[in-house]
């Protein structure tokens, strides 16, 4: 059960979804956003929203697969951090999916997994509908835990994560009401040092590791970094392939 989160279907019609969405959430279904206490799933004709109870009048939250700017492709930070030879990559701690929708405006081939649940359903529906509206295959979403699902199977020439960094969010780069809704759904991904060992093993080209500019390395000493304004991308090689 997804802590504090119930469910609400925004029209008659969106009942039957609601109750199915319920059920495999294991959300609370309420009759109305009005009754929520904290934070409610409102399930939309065409889209799921997160809406923040405890803070009234703010917006919902609906992931939007295109609503950032196109940026200069092959010499910005995340081009470089990816590096020439990437064509499939795994974001192992995919959010609200702003990295890997990125990913894919780049051309790659994404597997996105996220373990929140009500997050990872989020992020299927605008997967869903950017496939819709693009004629393009090329996003999978995965409600999973990152480590078992990376040493199950997965494979990529890139394996990426961003795990959410105790304290960060003053610094984050991430609008403000994405950042609190992640951390009050994920809480501080206190694991991320066991994902950061697997995906080690598992990279076929190298793991990249998202951090706040100064926030300490998350794997030891990465063999390369790239330096923004507010993140850093930490580069550890898979010398073994
Ligand atoms: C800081 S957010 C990532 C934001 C994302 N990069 C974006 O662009 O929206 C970290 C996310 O990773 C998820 N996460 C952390 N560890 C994970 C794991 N082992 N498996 C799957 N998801 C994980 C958390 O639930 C959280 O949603």
């Amino acid at each position: 059960m997804e802590a504090g989160v119930s469910i609400v279907a925004m029209s008659p019609q969106m009942l039957p979804r609601a109750q199915v969405l319920a059920s495999r959430l294991a959300l609370e279904l309420i009759p109305r956003s009005a009754d929520a206490a904290g934070l409610v799933l409102e399930v939309h004709p065409d889209n799921l929203a997160l809406r923040d109870c405890t803070r009234p009048g703010t917006r919902a939250l609906v992931i939007e697969p295109h609503a950032r700017r196109a940026p200069a492709y092959g010499r910005d930070l995340i081009s470089r951090a990816l590096g020439r030879g990437c064509r499939t990559v795994i974001d192992a701690t995919a959010g609200f999916g702003t990295d890997a929708f990125d990913f894919v405006r780049r051309g790659k081939q994404v597997l996105a997994i996220e373990r929140v649940g009500v997050i990872a359903e989020m992020l299927m529906e605008a997967a869903r509908r950017s496939c819709e509206q693009h004629g393009r295959d090329d996003l999978t979403v995965i409600s999973a835990d990152a480590r078992e699902q990376i040493a199950k199977q997965a494979r990529a020439d890139v394996i990426f994560l961003d795990p959410m960094f105790p304290g960060r969010d003053r610094h984050s780069a991430r609008p403000r009401k994405a950042q609190q809704l992640l951390r009050a759904l994920a809480g501080d991904d206190l694991d991320a040092e066991e994902l950061a060992r697997i995906a080690r093993d598992k990279a076929l080209k190298r793991v990249v590791i998202k951090r706040p500019r100064t926030a300490p390395p998350l794997a030891g000493k990465p063999d390369h970094c790239f330096r923004g304004r507010s993140v850093r991308y930490d580069i550890y090689f898979s010398h073994t392939r």
